[in-house]
């Protein structure tokens, strides 16, 4: 192929992946399945690697890249963000319709409603068309440029399906009740504190110098209005959210217009009680002047429009009592306080249990058994002690203190420095076996159909398993004589077992539940390492020079393979023949010329900024280390390098030139 072919070819794939990541991401529709999109990216990954000269910053094999940046860089926002008033009653919706009215002089207004989503406002800067910055709102005036971490949001585009010369848009990031409450999961697992509540979490996701974790924590954004624009006219808001919508944006489909306020709060009401049964979480819902010539004379204070409102609804809590405090186990051996509360009804569920988290939490709000207390849904899905009505206490309730073994298998609990949980020390106690089996068995990692909690629970009372590894040595008979099992569901849970055998390396790796490995770690580890044995044998040193694995997942890593146990485990699933991954073939030699070879960068380079060159060579199978030492096989040299080349160069290491580089990788 000629340059201009390749070029070519790269427009059409970036072109092709952009369309199917708008079906996905923005309308929810695919019209590929993910081994079709997953092909066409790999397609353009390797031409981008045969190429790297040629990679553009709207590529979307460029939505993670780079590596964490030391701190934040301020932006001033062309026109000031603002927020807005809030009418907390019918009443006060009414005064807002009135001063509107009063001010337009009795002019028939048309309002747009929207759903106010509770995340994390930002703004989005398209030159010609691509997406160039990104910014948090901050005080209004200079907000934060997070530019990487709102990339790795699938849905935002980061080139316009519209021609225009200059485009700023403001909207809402937000996480959807279902990640939040996976990611609170997660984040008790591995003995960190829990998201207080969606908007919390995508905020402190956004803010992350890191944005591969901002990648990893599935965020998702509603544009809801322009910020400054050109080349661009509307009459109305409904016009502009249109307009936006056929840009390629991810504008809620939510909006609706009314001609008059009546209208509006019959609106409100509905979804007053609807609001439940969104996948995300909204606090209210924003009224807005149609017109935008009404906008422009009603104009603003200097906090907020005169032209919009956002109507709250009122926080949900209910008051109950405390019966009991329960421990849970969890699958890394975390002791998860939870109460047990007389039901009450609460953001459209009754709730029986609420989770005290950890016993900071406990101690902090001083909650004890018999208490009575205040409750709400934390991200309206995760009932939560807000409070204990201290006046009504008697005097008999007791603080509660957390067991000093495992109420499980009586094994001895620590707690780690810096970690808010407790932990269970038995790697074999049988609430961590139970847990990991399900994990294991779970979506996204062996993916064993069949295979549920009832079934897992008999297998371990009748000890036909202990590990994860005895599901693969499980027969037909053992099967069979199960309560609920006949031969039929034996067989295909059989036909189950042995179809996850040949799973891809991700997934065995996301099954064993390391913690702090996640479905996006295990696949940069499955990826980069190739095979289980690779991934075993990697030190620290090695781990944390990977882009996306940080010095904490790293070292969860070699913590959990120094483990004599863990190793015998593997073992065990690979004498039963799960796959663990590919040995090296001929052919990804070829693909990856710099297998194992060990660079050194220094100099400022022409083509590649150092994260791009980072990338380029991890991807291509090399590593990237900063010391230089007989074990380095090339120095990279750009324009005035430091004293590391001179060091190089009395070691007698291989200097590579940028050229001689690009040479290299376009074997
Ligand atoms: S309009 C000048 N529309 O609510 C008008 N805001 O204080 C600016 N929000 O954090 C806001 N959904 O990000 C508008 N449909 C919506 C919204 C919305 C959520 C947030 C906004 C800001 C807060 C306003």
């Amino acid at each position: 192929m000629t340059l201009k072919e390749v070029q070519e070819k790269l427009g059409r794939l970036r072109a092709e992946i952009s369309y199917h990541d708008y079906r996905y991401y923005v309308l929810d529709n695919p019209v590929i399945s993910d081994a079709q999109y997953d092909s066409l990216m790999q397609e353009l990954v390797k031409l981008e690697k045969q190429y790297p000269e040629l990679i553009t910053p709207d590529s979307p094999s460029m939505r993670v890249s780079g590596q964490p940046r030391e701190g934040f860089t301020t932006l001033s926002h062309r026109l000031p963000m603002l927020s807005l008033a809030n009418a907390l009653s019918e009443g006060e919706l009414l005064d807002f319709d009135r001063r509107v009215r009063t001010s337009l002089l009795n002019e028939k207004v048309e309002y747009v409603v929207e759903l106010k989503v509770d995340g994390l406002a930002v703004s989005l800067w398209y030159e010609d068309g691509i997406l160039e910055r990104g910014a948090t709102r901050g005080d209004g005036f200079t907000g934060e440029d997070i530019t990487p971490n709102l990339k790795t949001i699938r849905s935002i585009p980061l080139r316009l399906q519209k021609s225009v010369p200059f485009l700023e848009v403001r909207g809402e990031a937000y996480m959807t009740k279902e990640t939040f409450l996976k990611q609170n999961l997660d984040r008790a697992e591995a003995g960190e504190s829990a998201f207080a509540n969606p908007r919390n979490a995508a905020a402190g996701s956004l803010r992350q110098l890191d944005p591969a974790i901002t990648a990893s924590r599935k965020l998702n954004i509603f544009i809801y209005g322009l910020g400054d624009y050109k080349g661009i006219d509307f009459a109305t808001h409904a016009q502009s959210l249109n307009f936006l919508k056929e840009a390629g944006f991810p504008v809620s489909k939510d909006f609706r217009l009314f001609n008059d306020i009546e209208e509006v709060m019959e609106h409100c009401r509905w979804w007053e009680k609807q609001r439940f049964n969104l996948p995300y979480t909204i606090d209210g819902l924003v009224v807005k002047v149609n017109s935008l010539v009404q906008q422009k004379r009603l104009g603003a204070t200097l906090k907020s429009p005169r032209w919009a409102i956002a109507y709250k609804f009122p926080a949900e809590q209910s008051q109950t009592k405390i019966k009991d405090i329960i421990i849970k186990v969890g699958r890394t051996g975390v002791l998860t306080p939870t109460a047990v509360l007389e039901p009450v009804h609460l953001a459209g569920t009754t709730v029986t249990r609420a989770t005290l988290h950890n016993e900071d939490m406990i101690k902090e709000k001083d909650i004890r058994i018999e208490d009575r207390v205040l409750v709400h849904k934390a991200g309206e899905i995760i009932p939560e002690v807000l409070e204990v009505l201290k006046t009504e206490r008697r005097g008999t309730e007791e603080p509660f203190v957390m067991p000093a073994k495992c109420p499980v298998c009586q094994a001895k609990v620590i707690r780690l420095a810096g970690e808010a949980a407790r932990r269970c020390t038995n790697l074999t106690c049988p609430a961590r076996q139970r847990e990991g089996l399900i994990h294991f068995v779970s979506r996204g990692a062996m993916d064993i159909a069949g295979l549920g909690q009832a079934t897992i629970d008999n297998l371990l009372k009748i000890k036909l398993i202990s590990d994860v590894a005895d599901l693969y040595y499980l027969k037909f008979d053992d099967l069979v004589s199960l309560e609920r099992m006949g031969p039929k569901s034996a067989q295909n849970l059989l036909a189950a077992i042995e179809k996850s055998k040949s799973n891809p390396l991700k997934r065995l790796v996301f099954a064993l539940g390391i913690i702090h490995v996640g479905e996006r770690a295990s696949g940069i580890l499955a990826e980069r390492f190739g095979s289980m044995e690779c991934l075993m044998k990697a030190s620290f040193e090695e781990l944390v020079t990977i882009p996306e694995i940080g010095p904490k997942i790293a070292s969860s890593i070699t913590a959990f393979f120094d483990l004599e146990q863990n190793r015998r485990l593997i073992a065990k699933l690979a004498r039963s023949g799960v796959k663990m991954g590919e040995e090296p073939t001929e052919k990804e030699e070829e693909v990856k010329p710099l297998l194992n070879k060990t660079f050194v960068v220094t100099g400022t380079l022409k083509n590649f900024t150092r994260d791009q060159v980072q990338e380029i060579i991890h991807k291509l199978g090399g590593r990237v280390t900063s010391g230089v030492s007989k074990n380095i096989d090339y120095i990279l040299v750009g324009e005035e390098p430091g004293s590391k080349y001179t060091k190089a160069l009395t070691l007698g290491i291989p200097v590579l030139r940028e050229d001689e580089f690009l040479n290299l990788i376009k074997i």
